[in-house]
């Protein structure tokens, strides 16, 4: 954003909007789109502050902002910090500026905020001139072709330009080039999608790096998510392995010099030949000969052998269309530690499971091979322990050139890894150097927990950790074993709880398309998006229900209607086919997979009864965003819906006298349940969870339902028994319940299971179960058994909405409005979050101020509202005869605005 002054200060108000973001980025290049999506914030210095209305201008100059000539909103009456640009479609190429000034409730107006700007990409197929390249059919290409090629073409300029952009993309994943630089700072690039619908490239500023005279832009183009194992996932599983698709490229530079755009486009003047990567996979990792490394291959007086024609090829089938959230970056660099062993190999300890790579400088022979393989654990000896890797091999391999300090890291490939073994150095003195490198998309870090027990601390550092190394282009399930996918209900149960961390906005926009791109032939949601190829099966319950509840939550947290509108179609299509399976609506047909609640600690929660919370709650939801939407029929047709699936599961589970939620029948169990849980009890944790938080039951019925749930839990340890689905809500569900102690004794728990064993046991991430590692202390199994997994991690939820008391609010999104009611504890001393919401900074916590007094201090961003509610306290003060009351209020509780607001709550009898 440019510095300059803004463009008078009308109507008294000392401050101005910032952070001006075009498509949910700051001054983007390759906006996607001809009328982007603006936002904007009010600074701190607003407090109070209640937006009544904007005007934004945009114009082709920073200098025309005064008198737009692109666009000039108006004043708009409205409490938004955003819209979507409605001058004239923007051109392909177009570089635009803009500001936003706001009115508040008052009347007062605030200056002009300072300019931003953002800049089409291609909008139209036609603008791209180049076209798809690989290496030319002279080339012997092996049967799997994994490896990684270097294309090239020179090309002259009289004069420096004026303005040069690179748009590049590959089937495949490409390193962009010129004159001997990199040019572009994100890794693994083009990015992960269904490459037979969508393409996505990037825009990179190239303007220093092209110069007057002889230029060279060049790529590396590696097999990535396109052509490596990944891509045949689901073929491999069923069918083998057919050949794979061989890596292509696509580029064009576009130079302005004075009066003139010049174009170097990809097409049969390329020349292309091998690189020093033999072989790059995701899940295997790489092959180096490092002797073949040529330092001038990208530069224009770089040798001419060796190099071989490119011929032209088919491409993409799929839409090219502008990178939309920020890319994958190294997020972290961190000094290793390293034990060496006797055998003369040497154990390198990164500190913490990751995803990413070891960076090692090292001084070895010319042709001596330096072989490093990954692992997330190692056994008490300190051996790797890879079977949990299953096929994934996980080792790069390097034939040293032999020299001083040689860097020996991977360049397409990542691992999910706290250890690496290095074999074949001779010496301890000739591992100089050795740095984990941690790879993640490179989401904003927006929220921080803290509180006075060291285990909770740990238990959130871990779920950061396990959501940084899944957060990487698709939300994955794991990033070590040869999986790696976007499997959709450990993103939809983990979202809630991510979105506590970092802004997951961008992140999820662009998935969406994914979702919408995996949809089955039939047009329902499937289990995994980007979907693996080959792989046509109908969603199962909560895996499918992310396309409907993800959508949903995004908007919740950041008042984002536009991937509503994308979804809502899908979202009916989809429900339309599974209730025209299930008329009476308990979903029993058309269940996919169905994989139920997911590595339960205890048994099988019924699948039939499982499946309907899901089916009413996306019913429910869908329903309300059709009412958002104005698409009365759908809202209509939704709503009803959900009424006759809601009776349908109170007559077949609930007992309304007692409150037992249960299934006798235990019916619908499938097979890849009963791989991980093998028999379905009558009534579970994860029943009583759904039912209650969806909402399926109420009344007094829910809190009889409650009060056996919380029984359950006591009898069971207390403990939990829940998998993927009921753990997320069990927390939640509990204090519902009036069971905040037992919800706290889960919580804290360090034996088996609990978030808590994972932390006594080592970890640094979430496993994916329970019992990744049993009581004797070493891994149970080794087929399904990933110690990096986010899904379990969705229980930290509640260490912002129950410990801290954060409440947002189902009606009102992006905590315009929202609760403070912390789940207060003798066991804790004090605990505390904060989140940078749209609108502002929001702050929650509190602390103990000797035995009788409790303090809350809330933040409340600008332009927003908080009920501090009356407090939800550890049920041991109400067994001890004592309540905590609000002594600044007088009942249930108070609203307050903007501002940082103290309450103090005291114990009475
Ligand atoms: C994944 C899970 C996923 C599941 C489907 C597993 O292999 O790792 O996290 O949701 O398959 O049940």
């Amino acid at each position: 954003m440019t510095n300059e002054p803004s463009v008078g200060v009308v109507g008294g108000l000392p401050w101005r909007p910032e952070r001006l973001r075009a498509e949910r980025r700051v001054n983007p290049l390759g906006v996607g789109t001809a009328h982007p999506w603006l936002d904007w914030r009010l600074p701190a210095e607003a407090e109070d502050a209640t937006p009544a209305g904007y005007r934004v201008r945009v114009a082709t100059s920073v200098t025309g902002l005064a008198e737009p000539d692109a666009w000039d909103s108006g004043w708009v009456a409205s409490t938004a910090w955003a819209c979507r640009y409605g001058g004239r479609p923007a051109a392909s190429r177009e570089r635009l500026c803009w500001q936003v000034q706001v009115r508040v409730a008052t009347g007062g107006v605030s200056g002009w905020s300072a300019s931003a700007c953002w800049e089409t990409g291609f909008l139209e197929r036609q603008d791209w001139r180049a076209s798809w390249i690989r290496p030319g059919a002279s080339a012997q290409r092996p049967r799997s072709d994994r490896r990684v090629y270097l294309a090239r073409r020179r090309f002259s300029l009289a004069q420096p330009p004026s303005r040069a952009r690179l748009y590049v993309t590959a089937l495949g994943c490409y390193e962009a080039h010129l004159n001997g630089q990199v040019v572009g700072d994100g890794l693994l690039r083009p990015g992960w999608t269904d490459y037979t619908r969508r393409v996505q490239y990037q825009v990179i500023d190239v303007t220093k790096a092209v110069r007057a005279g002889d230029n060279l832009l060049g790529a590396m183009v590696a097999p990535g998510w396109f052509a490596g194992r990944i891509s045949l996932h689901a073929v491999s599983e069923n069918h083998g392995f057919p050949e794979s698709p061989a890596p292509e490229l696509l580029c064009q530079l576009d130079v302005e010099l004075p009066g003139v755009r010049m174009v170097v486009v990809t097409d049969e003047r390329w020349q292309w030949r091998e690189s020093a990567i033999a072989t790059s996979d995701l899940y295997d990792g790489e092959c180096w000969d490092l002797r073949l490394l040529d330092a001038d291959w990208d530069l224009p007086a770089g040798q001419e052998t060796g190099w071989l024609p490119v011929e032209r090829s088919r491409g993409a089938a799929g839409e090219l269309v502008a990178e939309r959230m920020p890319p994958v970056r190294a997020v972290e660099v961190r000094p290793a530690s390293v034990t060496w062993r006797a055998d003369g190999s040497a154990l390198v300890d990164s500190g913490a499971n990751d995803a990413g790579f070891m960076r090692l400088d090292v001084d070895a022979a010319r042709g001596q091979q330096v072989e490093v393989s990954y692992a997330e654990i190692v056994d008490p000896a300190g051996n790797l322990y890879r079977e949990n890797l299953r096929g994934a091999a996980c080792t790069d391999r390097f034939l040293c050139a032999g020299g001083v300090g040689e860097e020996l890291a991977p360049r397409f490939s990542f691992r999910g890894f706290r250890y690496a073994e290095v074999r074949g150095l001779s010496s301890p003195a000739s591992l100089r150097r050795a740095e984990s490198v941690t790879l993640s998309t490179d989401l904003e870090r927006t929220g921080w927990f803290e509180c006075s027990e060291d285990l909770l601390n740990r238990i959130y550092a871990a779920i950061c950790c396990s959501q940084r190394a899944n957060y990487l282009e698709v939300p994955t399930d794991c990033p070590q074993r040869d999986e790696r996918l976007g499997w959709m209900a450990d993103a939809l149960l983990f979202a809630p709880m991510a979105a506590y961390s970092y802004d997951v906005a961008p992140f999820f926009a662009k998935w969406f398309d994914d979702v919408l791109d995996a949809r089955t032939a039939e047009g329902g949601f499937a289990d995994i998006a980007p979907r693996p190829s080959a792989r046509d099966t109908a969603g199962a319950p909560a895996w499918a229900d992310a396309g409907v509840l993800l959508p949903w939550l995004i908007y919740q947290r950041y008042g984002e209607v536009e991937p509503l509108e994308r979804m809502f179609p899908s979202m009916v299509d989809w429900l339309h086919l599974v209730h025209a399976r299930n008329p009476d609506g308990i979903w029993r047909n058309a269940r996919g997979n169905d994989y139920g609640d997911w590595v339960p600690a205890g048994p099988d929660t019924p699948h039939d009864l499982f499946a309907t919370c899901w089916l009413y709650r996306s019913t429910t939801v869908a329903g309300r965003i059709g009412g958002l939407l104005g698409a009365t029929a759908e809202h209509g047709w939704l709503t009803e819906r959900a009424q006759t699936v809601r009776r349908a599961f109170a007559a077949h589970y609930i007992d309304s006298g007692t409150g037992q939620i249960a299934d006798p029948s235990r019916r619908g169990s499938s097979a890849a349940a009963r791989r991980f849980a093998p028999i379905a009890a009558v009534e579970t944790q994860t029943g009583y969870v759904l039912a209650l938080m969806f909402g399926l039951v109420t009344g007094q019925a829910a809190e009889r339902a409650g009060a056996r749930l919380v029984n359950m839990v006591r009898k069971a340890g207390p403990a939990l028994q829940t998998g993927f689905a009921g753990s997320a809500l069990l927390l939640h569900a509990l204090e519902r319940a009036g069971a905040v102690d037992t919800a706290y004794d889960l919580l804290l728990r360090r034996e088996l299971p609990s978030l808590g064993f994972m932390i006594e046991h080592g970890a640094t991430s979430i496993w994916e179960r329970w019992d990744g590692i049993a009581s004797d202390g070493w891994p149970a199994r080794p087929t399904m058994n990933s110690f990096n997994h986010c899904a379990m991690g969705s229980m930290g939820a509640w260490l912002v909405e129950g410990v801290c008391g954060l409440r947002p609010s189902d009606d009102t999104p992006a905590f315009a409005a929202f609760g403070f009611a912390p789940a207060i504890t003798a066991r804790l001393d004090h605990a505390s979050y904060r989140l940078h919401a749209p609108r502002g900074t929001l702050r929650v916590g509190w602390h103990w101020d000797g035995p009788d007094t409790v303090v809350g201090e809330v933040e409340v961003p600008v332009g927003s509202e908080c009920r501090i509610a009356a407090i939800i306290a550890d049920d041991r003060f109400e067994e001890a005869g004592t309540r905590l009351v609000d002594a600044g209020a007088s009942g249930g509780g108070r609203t307050v605005g903007p501002g940082i607001h103290r309450v103090r709550w005291v114990r009475i009898q």
